[in-house]
Formats: structure tokens, sequence, C-alpha cells
């Protein structure tokens, strides 16, 4: 009993998944192949924490994702991509293929030296070959370690240093919109302080010049001449590590989180099917990167397991015009249309022309995921892309937690628009107050936490398994703390309502704050600094930074543009500050902590009630920040 068609099926899957998890999870588990079945289905504890599903199974997910399809599908289409510049063929790849280069990805691993649980950096823009080298560690179990190709050359090295990676595999460059990116350049200057990488594969996709060093770099094209189409898969234990992917925290190192091949593969392929209700044939379309986690089990893990057509867009939704993606849409006929609010809402300002002009009536569904959608943006969504006639589910999720927690289910869940509305099966919330009390009932207000374990959750942070319990379970005892807010409303419907910790999340992305301000600091000119978010029409959330310098700034636009420059080339573009106010003073405890609350006020434009401010150290500096504002 896992499949559902009507509410009421929920309903009772739901109960079911709840009362005798183990029972509604390993039947989920039967569906996939497996090399030898588990012996046991989970056993847990939060408290050390320690979570481990499908105890003593084995697997392969490339063969759930690739070889179960052959048989019956080789000829259909696994991967439709999409090139950045619309007059550019796109490119199919079926099953089939898919197969080839996967196996000729992994035996060019393995020539190269890679092993099974070797750690292996994946630095590449969307195009098919990214897929392949996800795919291709999977077949071998090396681990792969994506990193967003937005980053900067310091994140990535500080990425690649942390799990110590042996390989990299990267593209000589990018298209983004009418830009070029120089991949490799940045690659090599990350490589300068990286020990541990052996070997870089580059891909030639911009034909822009490279130095490749000898011994260590070599070409994609010539290395795969040199290897055939048949790799086994190698058999992995459930609790085998398929991922490590980072993530931002509340200290300026980012997380390794890591997932295994067990739950991870039985979570997200069994919720990609349930929540979109996936059917035979339907083109699927998520845009987002792969270098995220909606990238990895939304466009690459969950579609291939279920034998679906998913699209990769190489390109941006604002090139060459505002219409790129609803002509993309027309283009290949759609059916599925998954994004982030903030794309939604910076293409809902455009001219309705630019969707007006373009044939989506093959859209069957829409989703959202990465931040919480505004009603306004739900509603323009709704009627404009789905023409009132498709659903949208509003997926919450982390990547933490592998895959979907919280959304309605497509034709299902009755919608409300900006509610991620229910649990998916097998996922137990709980909403808690602020003295560590579980919120029973509904029409009430709290911070979520998950309270029983799910196969695809995150099993550590990678080298810091203290860490992962201080941030995830040291919180609320006994319980994940997912770090976002929630209500549940008196029909039971969760809203999420952000973050309620240091993480800010910027156009869909998480930045943690502190990051940040250690990038700013980097400025010669810079003592300290504070970041907060801000209400941002397009963006969700804004960067406002609150910076102390040395001496007064004599040009202060000239100093802001010089300490994005800064952020730009330690963390990558997408954590550029967008208003920068200069301050002689910070609002600090008499312990020396920064009361975030007071800057949060002043960058969202309340600075009437402020709250009580007189256990600040030096309660006058409030006044001065405020009459600053931006
Ligand atoms: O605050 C929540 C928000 O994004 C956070 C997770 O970010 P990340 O790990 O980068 O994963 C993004 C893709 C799943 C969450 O803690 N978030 C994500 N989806 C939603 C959301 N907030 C509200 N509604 C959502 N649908």
């Amino acid at each position: 009993m896992t499949s559902i068609k009507t509410f009421e099926d929920y309903k009772q899957v739901y109960r079911y998944s709840v009362e005798q998890p183990e029972a509604f999870w390993s039947e989920v588990a039967t569906q996939f192949v497996w090399k030898k079945k588990w012996d046991q289905v989970l056993e847990w504890n939060f408290h050390k924490p320690e979570v481990k599903w499908f105890i003593g199974g084995s697997l392969n997910i490339t063969e759930n994702c690739i070889d179960r399809h052959l048989p019956h599908r080789a000829s259909q289409t696994a991967l439709l991509w999409e090139a950045n510049d619309p007059n550019e063929p796109s490119r199919r790849i079926t099953y089939q293929e898919l197969h080839d280069e996967v196996c000729k990805v992994a035996n060019m691993l393995k020539m190269h030296g890679v092993k099974k649980g070797d750690r292996v950096c994946i630095y590449m823009p969307m195009v098919p070959e990214a897929a392949y080298a996800i795919l291709g560690c999977a077949r071998i179990g090396a681990v792969h370690s994506v990193v967003f190709a937005g980053f900067s050359a310091g994140s990535l090295s500080d990425r690649i240093n942390d799990s110590n990676c042996k390989a990299v595999l990267t593209c000589d460059g990018s298209f983004r919109g009418d830009k070029k990116i120089d991949l490799k350049g940045i690659v090599d200057e990350a490589l300068k302080k990286t020990p541990s990488v052996e070997k870089v594969i580059v891909l030639e996709r911009t034909r822009g010049p490279v130095t490749m060093t000898e011994g260590r770099d070599f070409w994609w094209h010539t290395e795969m001449t040199k290897v055939n189409a048949i790799c086994d898969a190698e058999p992995m234990d459930s609790e085998d590590l398929l991922f490590i992917l980072y993530t931002s925290g509340s200290t300026g190192k980012p997380k390794g989180m890591v997932h295994t091949c067990g739950g991870y593969m039985v979570h997200i392929g069994y919720t990609f099917q349930t929540i979109f209700q996936y059917r035979e044939k339907e083109l699927y379309w998520c845009t987002a990167d792969v270098g995220w986690v909606t990238g990895h089990s939304y466009i690459v893990y969950g579609p291939l397991m279920n034998g679906a057509t998913s699209l990769m867009f190489e390109g941006i939704p604002s090139w060459p015009d505002m219409g790129r993606f609803w002509q993309v849409i027309e283009k290949h006929k759609v059916n599925i249309f998954y994004t982030a609010p903030t794309a939604i809402r910076s293409l809902q300002n455009a001219p309705l022309s630019f969707v007006e002009r373009h044939d989506l009536s093959s859209l069957r569904l829409l989703g959202s995921v990465g931040e919480p959608i505004n009603e306004e943006a739900w509603h323009w969504y709704h009627a404009n892309i789905g023409k009132d006639r498709c659903d949208i589910v509003d997926t919450w999720w982390q990547t933490e937690t592998g895959g979907f927690m919280i959304s309605p289910i497509a034709n299902v869940t009755p919608m409300k628009p900006a509610f991620a509305s229910f649990p998916v099966p097998g996922v137990q919330p709980a909403v808690m107050d602020e003295h560590g009390h579980e919120i029973e009932g509904n029409g009430i207000e709290g911070r979520l936490t998950i309270k029983f374990p799910w196969p695809s959750m995150a099993r550590t942070i990678y080298g810091d398994h203290g860490r992962f319990r201080d941030t995830y379970f040291s919180t609320f005892s006994g319980k994940y703390f997912t770090g976002d807010g929630c209500k549940r409303d008196p029909d039971g419907y969760y809203r999420i309502t952000g973050r309620v910790d240091d993480i800010i999340i910027v156009s869909g992305h998480n930045l943690g704050t502190a990051e940040i301000e250690s990038a700013i600091d980097e400025h010669h000119d810079v003592v300290e600094s504070a970041v907060v978010g801000f209400p941002h029409d397009i963006k969700g959330q804004g960067v406002y930074a609150f910076v102390i310098c040395y001496k007064k700034p004599e040009n202060e636009d000239k100093l802001r543009g010089e300490i994005r420059d800064t952020v730009s080339k330690i963390i990558g573009a997408i954590a550029k500050p967008d208003k920068i106010q200069f301050v002689s003073g910070l609002p600090k405890t008499r312990s020396g902590k920064i009361m975030r609350r007071i800057l949060r006020k002043v960058a969202e434009g309340d600075t009437t009630n402020l709250g009580d401010t007189t256990t600040l150290l030096d309660p006058g500096v409030v006044d001065e920040i405020k009459n600053g504002a931006l």
C-alpha cells in the first residue's frame, strides 16, 4: 500500500506509513533492483545521532537509473538537453546512450586511478556530461562531490580539501546568457591549494583558451576514446556513501552533507513518482542546477529511476529574452515544469507578452522549490503559466533531507496557495515551541522538526559528526531540527515561513551570514561586519551588510564596489551584498554577541519598534544605525 491516486489514498497511505514505517518503506524498497535484499529495515538513534536504512542490503543506484530500463526503453530519451543558445541544436540522449556514456566515464575514472570510496569533485555546468559524471562515479562507488560552477576558486578549493578529492571533472568553460565563464581558469586557481587532487579531466564546451598541466590534466574527449562502454555496477552497501554535497552553515565553513546509497535511492525514486504523479512518456523539466541538491535528486536520480525523460537546460531564464523558459516549454512540449520562486518573480516582472507569445498547452503540472513562494507569485504562476489548469506542487525539503518532505501531491492534494501542505508518506513533522515542547493540534506556529527518520536523510557532515549532532539534533532533544519556522493552519496544512537561524535564502540559494561576513572582513579596510537578510522583491531575500571600517570611507560607493568584488571572489557572485551600510559600531550585548534582531529590523525598514535595547553594551550605536539605514 504505497501508491496514491486520490486524497483518500493519501490519508490511508500516510497513516500506514506512520503506524508501520518499516513495513511501509520496505514495500517501497521492493520496487527497486537490489543485488542483495536488506536484513533489517531500520536502526536509529537521534541522540547519537545514528540512522541506518536497509541494513545489509546491496545495490547500485545506476542499475536503477539505467540498466533496469534497457529491456523496454533503450531508445527512449533519458536526457533532453537544451543549450544556452537557442540556435544551438538540442541533444537527445537515449537510455542506451546514457548507459554507454556512463560506463565509459566510469571506466575513464578507473583508468585514472579512481576507486570505490574515493571522492571526486565535479565542477561542471549544465551539460549532459555532468549527469554522466555523477552517474559514472556512482557506477564504481566513487563518492561525488558536485560543486556549483558559480562558486569561486576559494570556495572550490575549500570543498575539495574538506573531503580530499582525488580527481576533478570540469569543463574548459561555460556559457551563461551572453557570458562565457572560464571554468578551467578557476579550477587552476583552486588547485594551487589542493594537494589531494591527482587528475583533472576537462570537457570541451566553450573552446576557449586553457592551460593544461602535463600529467595532471586530460581532455575528456581523448580519454573517452580509450575506454569501452561495459562497466559492471559496483555492489554498494546500503549505507556506503553515494555523495557529499556542501551547504552553508551558521559558521563560515560549509557543511559536507553525506548521503548514502540505499535510503537515498528509495526515498528519491518514490517521491519523484508520488509527488509529480509522473506518467509514462511525459517530459519533465526541473530548472535547477546540478550543483544543488534539487539537481541531484530531481534532475538526475529521481527522473531516471522512474524511466522519465528529464530536460536539462544550460541557459538562464532571461536570455536572449525574458521568454526563454516559455519558449523552451513550447519547443519541447514540456509537461511538468519545476522551478524556483525567485525565477517566477523575476519573470512576473517582465511584460506578459513574453508569456503570451508561447503555446504552453502541453503543461500538466507546475512545481516550486527552494524558498517560500509568496501568494502573489503563486497566483501569477498558476494563472499565467498553468492557465488555471495545472496544480502547483510547492515542495519543501533541504539538502539535508535529500528529497521531498512536505508537499502537495499532484492532482491529489487540494491546493492552498503558498502552502507546502502535507507531509510526504513516511515523514513525521513535529512543530515545537521555543521551550522545546511539541505543539499539538492545528492553527499553530513554531519551529519545524522531524521526529522519525526517513530514508534519504543525511547521515553526517563529512568529517565532523559532532557538528552534525550539534546543528541538527541538539536544539530539540531526540528530533531533527530543520532550521525553518512553520505554521499549521486549522485544516492541518503546513506553511513554511522561512529560516529561523543565521542562514538566508537568496534567490533560492542557502547562504550563511557568517560565511559572507568573513568574506567581507577580508577587505583590508574592513574591521568587522554583520550580515542579515532583508525582503527583496525578486530574490526573496537580499543581503544587507553593516560594515565597520578602520577609517571613515572617503568614497563610500567605490568601497562598496570593492567589498562586493571581494565577496564575489571569495564565495561567488551569488553572495554579493545588495546593500552595504557603513557604521561606526554594531549593536552588541555585554557578552559581545551581535543582536541581529535589531539589524534585521533596520534592514527591513522597520525602525519604530526595535524592542528592548537596554542590554546593549552601547545603546547609542542603534540611533546611528537607524539614521543611516539604506
Ligand atoms: O528554508 C527552506 C527553504 O530552503 C531551505 C533548504 O535549502 P537547500 O538545502 O539549499 O535546498 C533547497 C532545495 C530543496 C529550507 O530549509 N525551502 C526549500 N523549499 C522550500 C523552502 N521554503 C519554503 N517552501 C519551500 N517549498
